[in-house]
């Protein structure tokens, strides 16, 4: 990292005049053009670079600090310079999560399109708080969701929904959503106004967003039931059973059972149709959280996976994940518009006024002022097609299952079976610490700045966890990340 602190460093500060102060908000085209031009070098160079760097960088946290406290904001800068420094700092100091060999958390390489989808959102700026004020952008994301719903076998024209920030907030809608349906008191009387304590289920290796929602919605953080899984890391559905049938005999109310469609740790689908009959049979609410294996469906071949999930009520999906747009974007699916219409209903004199045969988002989503999220799913999308969507899914589907062929040669021992592309796997001889040595390993990958993989517990075993998402990832990469845990095992 240079010291280029206020654009005063080395950086090559452009002949071209730039306007700083309060004229940079809005240049004339020159120098527009040339910002743009600038841009777009530095991201070709990224581009080019990315593979050849670390995955990781090293982080001097005082270093870091130092440089990003340069900036006082008393003087205005050039911008060349500055977005260089920032360049640099981001360069230096992040887990490069576009980078080929980045197989973790599951944050896939954005598409150019998702970025450039992005970047038109923000200059164009709509307001999606009201129909009214952004009929495009509304209509352009009601018509994703049609598609996204459709696909996990929704009848299309039934389709409701909304864009969130993420899979958290998805969640917390479809549980915003089930505790309105299933008491219609619980909007204006609350929590205290229902016959017991709503409790709701999932399995003990669901996404933990669950704690925070039920912290957030002041159902408190036990009326979370962490349901065991199976050896096969599934929900136990016995156990599920005995749970719900002990909460009503004590006088809790059941409300809700998720079942996770890819979990975080393993990629692991929960047994969708047998949740869905069960709550069925207990008069109660289901709810997949498919916020990364959802995007499956757009594969003809990986959709059989998925069968179960169109019998749920409510289906979180993010597009942040495995369909590659840049964060945030995630989406909760349901066909209850007049669900979703109670759960979020409230008027006011300084809203437009709604306009016939449209829903303002607004009033059917937690958020008020919203961000265009949707556009870069589109772009993607419409550029892409399904087909080359699907293509991408398949191939990071094919390059996990050489992953595991490899590390099965090289005498590992593959921890979960999932079709989607999440590769669990531990050492087979582990120390009696094995969390640390697993941890260790991953650390020891990390630090080599080969690859990025992580440490995971699975049903209270420890093993390695590498996601192959990005499509940038190639069987050269794949090669190159058995190489690096195997080196590590070896001198550990
Ligand atoms: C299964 C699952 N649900 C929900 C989430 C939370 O999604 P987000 O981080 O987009 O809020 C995640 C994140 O990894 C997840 O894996």
């Amino acid at each position: 990292m240079t010291d280029n602190a206020l654009g005063k460093g080395s950086v090559t500060i452009t002949e071209e005049a730039f306007p700083l102060g309060r004229d940079s908000f809005d240049p004339a085209s020159g120098p527009t053009a040339w910002l743009w031009r600038h841009v777009l070098d530095v991201l070709q160079a990224e581009r080019e670079q990315i593979s050849a760097r670390p995955v990781a960088p090293q982080i001097d946290l005082a270093r870091l600090r130092s440089a990003v406290g340069l900036y006082d904001f008393d003087e205005p800068a050039h911008p060349g310079a500055v977005i260089d420094d920032l360049v640099e700092l981001l360069r230096d100091s992040t887990v490069h999560t576009t980078h080929p060999r980045y197989f973790g958390l599951f944050n896939p390489t954005p598409t150019l399109l998702g970025v450039v989808g992005e970047t038109l959102a923000a200059a164009f700026n709509p307001q999606l708080a009201a129909w009214s004020h952004a009929p495009a952008a509304v209509e352009i994301e009601a018509h994703l969701l049609r598609f996204l719903g459709a696909r996990m076998g929704y009848p299309a024209a039934e389709v409701a929904g909304s864009f969130t920030s993420g899979g958290a907030e998805a969640n917390l809608t479809a549980v915003l959503l089930a505790l309105t349906r299933m008491w219609p008191g619980y909007g204006t009387a609350g929590l205290r106004a229902l016959p017991g304590r709503p409790v709701l289920y999932a399995s003990a290796e669901s996404h933990l967003a669950w704690l925070k929602i039920a912290h957030a919605t002041g159902l408190g953080r036990d009326a979370v039931r962490l349901v065991p899984v199976n050896a096969d890391l599934r929900m136990d559905l016995e156990q599920l059973t005995a749970r719900l049938d002990a909460d009503r005999a004590a006088g809790d109310a059941p409300f809700l059972v998720v079942g996770t469609a890819g979990t975080t740790g393993a990629g692991v689908i929960d047994p969708l149709p047998e949740l869905a009959e069960l709550c069925r049979t207990y008069g109660i609410r289901f709810h997949v959280d498919a916020a990364y294996g959802g995007v499956a469906a757009l594969s003809d071949r990986l959709r059989e996976a998925l069968t179960g999930i169109e019998q749920a009520h409510s289906i979180t999906v993010d597009a942040h994940k495995w369909l590659s747009v840049p964060m945030g974007a995630g989406a909760l699916l349901c066909t209850d518009r007049a669900g979703l219409a109670e759960t979020f209903r409230v008027s006011t004199s300084y809203m437009p006024a709604d306009i016939p045969d449209t829903v303002d988002p607004y009033t059917s989503s937690q958020q008020w002022s919203r961000r265009f999220a949707g556009l870069k799913l589109f772009l993607s999308l419409a550029v892409a097609g399904r087909s080359g969507y699907a293509e991408q899914l398949e191939r990071d589907a094919e390059l996990a299952d050489a992953l595991r062929a490899h590390l099965r040669d090289s005498g590992w021992l593959i921890t979960s079976n999932t079709s989607l592309p999440v590769v669990c796997f531990a050492d087979p001889s582990p120390p009696a610490d094995s969390w640390k040595h697993h941890t260790e390993l991953a650390n020891s990958v990390v630090q080599s700045g080969s690859a990025w993989i992580s440490p995971v517990r699975l049903n209270g075993h420890a093993a390695l966890r590498a996601c192959v998402i990005s499509h940038r990832t190639t069987p050269a990469d794949i090669d190159a990340l058995v190489q690096a845990v195997n080196d590590a095992r070896r001198t550990a």
